[in-house]
């Protein structure tokens, strides 16, 4: 695909923008409290800067995960010959009619605004706002942190941070890198990232960021992985409540364990790379998205889900360009 390196998040001019403008990731704490639906409004009523309460139906939190849906500010636009903002609606749906329940959160990591254009981010919110769940959200390669910040980070979504639900919190690492296909997750937000493990000491933890800690095997996308992913994972390995790792970046389906940690990642909801390549070379498997279900005891039921009736008409024609996921 010819130029996809020039229009690659590496390319864009917000991407230069620091969290100035947004806050820092550690103000970003929103407490989900267990509460029957019944209560809901009057708690609400009372609900500080912190904590948020929601109405969630039983000790298992159930999550939402969407990844890597490179939406355009023009939402008739295609990456990869799919049109993203349609196969982002599309996944969208199948998830809801998927599961009895609606999730305690949706997960989105990263990669969310292909073109680092406010009305990619403003396309994000307009189809999950409708869902009156709380979006958590970090930044991929492609995204613009501090314009992302600014569109997601109200009226029941969030950038980063850390979020707890009954026995579990989620923390949400930032790991772009300005101009750089790879991630890394700096001093500052490791030292984060061990404060909000520290604090969270009562609860099990799910880390999520983009970039996978660990490779996945592909050499072309292992090279624009986690830089400091080793250096990540003897943070978390620190402590012995975190229960896994979830990551997008990768677009595809992908599971190994560091330890007793469980890292996961998730298929794109737009299009898939072949696992174990040297070279970029497209999947032809559909959009897809992960469920999960976090359990008092720590545990975790998860399940990947591809989107039935969805065509992948053809590879893309310079499928083993080295493009940037
Ligand atoms: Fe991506």
């Amino acid at each position: 695909m010819p130029g996809r390196e020039a229009r690659c998040g590496s390319a864009c001019r917000q991407c230069t923008q620091t969290l100035a403008t947004g806050g820092t990731n550690a103000d970003r704490y929103t407490d989900f409290a267990a509460v029957p639906g019944a209560l809901l409004e009057s708690l609400a009523q009372r609900g500080g800067r912190k904590v948020r309460w929601i109405a969630m139906n039983s000790r298992v939190v159930r999550l939402l995960h969407v990844t890597d849906p490179h939406l355009l500010g023009d939402e008739s636009g295609q990456i990869y010959d799919v049109n993203t903002s349609l196969s982002l609606r599309s996944v969208l749906q199948q998830a809801r009619s998927d599961h009895a329940a609606l999730p305690d959160a949706i997960l989105v990591t990263g990669d969310i605004a292909d073109d680092c254009s406010s009305e990619a981010y403003a396309h994000l919110r307009s189809q999950l706002q409708g869902w009156d769940v709380p979006v958590l959200c970090l930044p991929g390669n492609h995204d613009a942190p501090a314009l992302m910040a600014r569109m997601l980070g109200s009226d029941g979504f969030q950038y980063c941070g850390r979020a707890g639900f009954g026995d579990w919190a989620i923390v949400l690492l930032d790991s772009h890198l300005p101009r750089n296909p790879s991630g890394r997750v700096a001093a500052p937000e490791l030292e984060r990232l061990a404060a909000e493990l520290r604090d969270a000491a009562e609860r099990h933890v799910l880390v999520c960021l983009h970039h996978p800690p660990v490779p996945v095997g592909s050499a072309w996308l292992d090279a624009v992985g986690l830089q400091n992913g080793a250096e990540v994972l003897r943070v978390v390995e620190r402590f012995s409540n975190v229960r896994a790792m979830l990551a997008g970046h990768v677009h595809q389906a992908f599971e190994t364990r560091a330890g007793r940690l469980r890292i996961l990642t998730t298929p794109s909801t737009c299009a898939q790379f072949t696992p174990d390549t040297e070279n970029c070379i497209m999947d032809l498997r559909p959009p897809g998205y992960r469920w999960l279900e976090l359990l008092a005891d720590g545990s975790i039921r998860t399940e990947v889900c591809w989107l039935r009736n969805w065509e992948v008409s053809r590879r893309p024609t310079d499928s083993r360009a080295s493009f940037m996921s």
